[in-house]
């Protein structure tokens, strides 16, 4: 096994040079992307339908949530059939024919890979929980229930990602079945050889079907310490704890990649693996090094948790821009120092939309906080994602959202808990419904808004969402005919990207002034000396911030220029060493050193 940190000589720059690291990804959500039948879920013909408006914007990738069949408990990833479509989506023929119109306007398909669990309906948990004796009895984790003063309790105190135990009895056998999510989500069990025989069956069955990748749900908790212990006490409030300690990058982690690894490798398929409770880059760079040849990259969680508060995600915490800087920088430069490859996203279906959270989604300052925030994504080093509505800037859910508004089994969960601890405590009910607003997944999953026709453009019948109230102001209509809109500033971003990947996608990255409380700064450096150098300047402040452009920066020696921002009237400006800049409310700017 190759080694993992900078022991290895440097290898030749162009074998790190990959199409994979210089693509961005696009990722649709079908449900809400765009309805054809007016039935208010959105399907692949309502995809096929805009893919000239991806195309526009200028990413090569389209990663699609789990289409597969499914009850729908947790919207796709509880999948009962990887081989059949959802059929409000469509069929398998319609799958062909997206992938054949993303291949014809020479872009790639990526689909998403749900095999830590399947649903409870899926035909080997149906065999499996039939009896004691069924060869696919071991396909899932069963334990006997343990006894204390002659009550039954699951086989340990781990608890469930939405909420309760991890474990569910099923009387008819009598044992307890594992599910990390919710019960209608049972655990494979990957010590069983058996099943990542079935699941690399469906990575070659897809993949020869004209998909070009995948996306690998929470694929660093399949390998599970067999000992099942109970796991310590971090939120006494609760019989229920995180047992990440006994399944996150567990044992057999490594071993499983590997194998879907060399399936991968022999299509040049892309793989992002979402990679839940790693803080630690050298646990990731063990599945995306140079060399490992497990997956390409994988999503970590710790800027998008950075407003999680002490015992669940939707308790309240305020987050600093030190911390953003810190985490920022952490991650570029121990990928960049090992060969490794970041995945790059600060929205997706699981998070609040970034402009609500990161930045300000007032009236005032929503445009140039999308813009901001884009600079911020796409001046780093890694393989970048946008999230469906991200490229318009679209907010969270507004204000007045009542509860029952909400379609999300975690946000949905979390309220009925609530309720049933404390039914009356309207203050913990306002501060829940408040942290909803800003985290629930809800947020993201308001349908697309294409024009300020009824529902947005988005269906003829009624969503199976609400529709955000702002679409008549903000949609992707208005924006296409604005050059000055969301949109567009991301497409540039994109451009520049392609354009300057020696710089912006490989380039090493430096915080400039990381003590700075409002600017969050930095410099990005070619590996050629042909290519520019860039300096990257984003006030992360609803207010003018003024700002020494500092004598260490050799980015401005002369010569260069901002080629990017979102005040028009800074494109084109020079920087003076130690000279000030008067930076508007959210402004952001890239400085290109002068080109040799
Ligand atoms: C991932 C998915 C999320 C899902 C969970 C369980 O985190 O992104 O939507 O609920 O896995 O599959
Ligand atoms: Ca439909």
């Amino acid at each position: 096994m190759p080694s993992l940190e900078n022991t290895h000589p440097e290898p030749l720059q162009s074998s790190l040079q990959k199409w994979w690291k210089e693509s961005s990804v696009y990722q649709v959500y079908p449900a809400s992307f765009c309805d054809s039948n007016g039935d208010g879920i959105g399907d692949i013909q309502g995809i096929i339908s805009k893919l000239d408006y991806i195309k526009r914007l200028g990413s090569d990738i389209v990663w699609l949530n789990p289409v597969f069949s499914s009850p729908q408990v947790d919207m796709g990833y509880d999948i009962s059939d990887y081989y059949g479509i959802h059929a409000p989506y469509g069929t398998v023929q319609d799958v062909d024919e997206l992938a054949a119109a993303i291949h014809s306007r020479g872009m790639k398909l990526v689909l998403d890979l749900v095999v830590n669990h399947t649903s409870d309906q899926h035909a080997w948990f149906q065999e499996s929980r039939s009896s004691i004796t069924n060869p696919y009895r071991d396909w899932y984790t069963w334990k006997k229930p343990v006894f204390r003063n002659g009550e039954r309790h699951p086989p340990n105190n781990w608890r469930s990602y939405f909420g309760g135990s991890a474990w569910t009895y099923d009387e008819q056998t009598g044992e307890y079945y594992l599910h990390l999510f919710a019960r209608e989500q049972p655990d494979l069990n990957w010590e069983n050889a058996q099943v990542p025989a079935a699941v690399h069956e469906i990575i070659r069955y897809w993949l020869d079907r004209g998909a070009d990748g995948f996306r690998m749900d929470v694929i660093n908790l399949i390998s599970k310490d067999q000992r099942f212990p109970d796991a310590p006490i971090t939120n006494p409030g609760s019989p229920w704890q995180s047992g990440k300690d006994f399944y996150s990058c567990g044992p057999r982690l490594h071993e499983y990649l590997q194998e879907i690894g060399k399936i991968l490798k022999e299509y040049d398929a892309f793989s992002v693996g979402e990679m839940v409770e790693v803080d630690d880059p050298k646990e990731i760079l063990k599945a995306v090094g140079h060399g490992r040849d497990e997956i390409n990259m994988a999503f970590h969680f710790e800027i998008v948790n950075m407003d999680h508060g002490p015992s669940d995600k939707f308790s309240p915490r305020q987050w600093g821009l030190h911390e953003l800087k810190e985490i920022v920088s952490k991650w570029q430069n121990f990928m960049h120092d090992n060969h490794g490859w970041n995945a790059i996203y600060l929205e997706n279906h699981d998070q609040g939309r970034s402009v609500s959270r990161f930045a300000s989604d007032g009236p005032k300052h929503r445009e140039q906080s999308a813009k901001l925030l884009a600079t911020l994504l796409g001046c780093q080093s890694g393989t970048l994602f946008v999230y469906q509505g991200q490229e318009l800037g679209m907010p969270n859910v507004p204000q007045d959202w009542p509860v029952d508004n909400y379609r999300d089994i975690e946000t949905l969960n979390h309220w009925k808990e609530l309720i049933a601890r404390h039914p009356e405590n309207p203050s913990l009910h306002e501060t829940a419904l408040e942290q909803y607003r800003l985290k629930s997944r809800d947020n993201s999953r308001t349908p697309m808004q294409w024009n300020s026709s009824p529902n947005a453009g988005f269906s003829v019948g009624e969503p199976w969402i609400p529709v955000h109230s702002d679409y008549t102001r903000l949609n992707a209509a208005a924006q296409v005919k604005d050059p000055g809109s969301v949109y567009w500033y991301w497409s540039k971003i994109l451009q520049l990207r392609k354009h300057h990947a020696d710089t912006l996608v490989y380039g090493s990255f430096a915080l400039v002034e990381p003590d700075h409380p409002d600017v969050f700064a930095f410099v990005r450096r070619p590996s050629l000396s042909t290519s520019p150098s860039a300096l990257i300047v984003l006030n992360f402040r609803p207010y003018d911030v003024t700002w020494t452009v500092p004598a260490t920066t050799e980015v401005c020696k002369a010569g260069g220029q901002v080629v990017l921002s979102n005040y028009p009237a800074r494109i084109g400006s020079e920087l003076v060493q130690s000279g000030s800049v008067s930076l508007g409310p959210m402004e952001a700017f890239v400085y290109f050193s002068e080109q040799k």
